[in-house]
C-alpha cells in the first residue's frame, strides 16, 4: 500500500485527534451551508468514483450531493456495472480508477475487497460500508452525539441487537479511541468479532473506556446517554433472516427498554430501519430519536472527511 496516501477503510485509520479535527471541519461546513446555502468550492474539477456492490440511499446521496456542494463531481457505479473481483480484480479497479479519479469510495461485501482496491490505488479510498466496518456512518454518529450531548467525553453508548455488525464494530472502536464507555447487548452468537474486541481492549488500556458485552439488554442500556441499534439482517445475511429475527426478538429497543437509560438519552439508528423488529415505531418516531438528523449528518461529516483526506 502506498504509505503517502491516507485511506479511510476502518474508523481507527484516523486517530482520536484526527476524528475531532474532521468533526470540526464538518461542523464548520454545516454551519456555512445552513447560513448561506453554499460551501466553498474546495474540490473544483475533482471527481469522486463511487463503487457500490450493494444498495444504498444515504451513502450514495450524501457523497454525491457533498461532491456537488464542494464544486466537484461524482460518478456512480452500481452493483451491476463493474463486477468487482469477477469481471476484473479489485486491484485492477483501484489502479484504473485512481489513474483518472481524485478520490474513490466503495461499498463492498467483503472487507478484503476494499483493502485490495485501496492497496492498488494512488488516491484516497473511503470505505462506504463493508461486512466488517461502516466508518463513515460512525463519523456522522459522533457528530450527532456531539451536537445533542455537547461533548463526547464521559458518555456511555449502549448498542442493542446484532453485535457482530459493521456499525457496532466501527462505533465500538471509535468509543475505544475517544474514551467513551460502550456496552453491547446481544445473544452470545452475535457478539462482536474477536479481533475487534481485542482492538478495543488495547485502546481502552490507553483511554480508560469501559467495554461491556452482555446478553442482557437492560444491563447494557442502564444509565446510557445514547442507545443505538441497527437492522437484525445486514446486507449479505438475507439467508439467515428467519433465524435472526427469532433469536434477536428479545433485543428489540422498546420504550420500556429506553426507560433504563438516562432520562435525556437519545436513540440512534443508521437507517434503513425495520419498525417492529430492532425497535418499535414508538421509539424511532418518538421524541428521543435523532435518527433523521443523524442521517443528514452523513452529508456534513463526509464533506469534512473528504476535505481532510484530500489535504493530507
Ligand atoms: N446508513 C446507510 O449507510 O444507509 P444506506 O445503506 O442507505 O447508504
Ligand atoms: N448493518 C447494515 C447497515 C446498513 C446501512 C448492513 O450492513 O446492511
Amino acid at each position: 500500500m502506498n504509505k503517502k496516501i491516507r485511506h479511510f477503510l476502518a474508523i481507527d485509520d484516523l486517530s482520536a485527534d484526527e476524528i475531532m479535527h474532521v468533526l470540526e471541519l464538518s461542523k464548520k461546513m454545516k454551519d456555512e451551508l445552513k447560513k448561506s446555502g453554499t460551501n466553498d468550492h474546495l474540490l473544483q474539477d475533482k471527481t469522486m468514483l463511487m463503487i457500490f456492490e450493494k444498495p444504498s440511499l444515504r451513502t450514495r446521496i450524501s457523497f454525491e450531493i457533498g461532491m456537488t456542494q464542494l464544486g466537484g463531481h461524482a460518478i456512480y457505479l452500481g452493483p451491476s456495472d463493474i463486477g468487482l473481483g469477477k469481471r476484473e480484480p479489485a486491484s485492477d479497479v483501484g489502479k484504473v480508477g485512481s489513474s483518472m479519479a481524485d478520490i474513490i469510495m466503495a461499498r463492498t461485501f467483503k472487507h478484503e475487497t476494499i483493502v485490495e482496491l485501496a492497496g492498488a490505488s494512488t488516491v484516497p479510498v473511503i470505505n462506504a460500508l463493508s461486512d466488517k466496518e461502516h466508518p463513515c456512518q460512525i463519523l456522522a454518529d459522533l457528530m450527532t452525539v456531539w451536537e445533542y450531548k455537547k461533548t463526547l467525553k464521559g458518555l456511555k453508548i449502549a448498542f442493542v441487537g446484532d453485535g457482530n455488525n459493521n456499525v457496532t464494530h466501527s462505533l465500538a472502536v471509535a468509543s475505544g479511541l475517544l474514551g467513551i464507555d460502550f456496552s453491547v447487548a446481544a445473544p452470545k452468537q452475535y457478539w462482536m468479532a474477536k479481533e475487534i474486541v481485542k482492538k478495543i481492549q488495547s485502546l481502552s488500556a490507553k483511554t480508560g473506556m469501559k467495554l461491556v458485552e452482555t446478553d442482557k439488554p437492560e444491563e447494557a442500556v442502564q444509565k446510557a446517554d445514547v442507545v443505538v441499534t441497527d437492522t437484525w439482517v445486514s446486507m449479505g445475511a438475507e439467508k439467515e433472516k428467519a433465524e435472526r429475527i427469532q433469536t434477536l426478538r428479545p433485543y428489540q429497543v422498546t420504550t420500556a427498554l429506553m426507560s433504563h437509560a438516562k432520562h435525556d438519552a437519545i436513540f440512534m439508528h443508521c437507517l434503513p430501519a425495520y419498525r417492529g423488529n430492532e425497535m418499535t415505531a414508538e421509539v424511532i418516531d418518538g421524541p428521543q430519536s435523532v435518527a433523521f438528523p443523524e442521517a443528514e449528518n452523513r452529508l456534513h461529516a463526509q464533506k469534512g472527511l473528504i476535505q481532510f483526506l484530500m489535504q493530507e
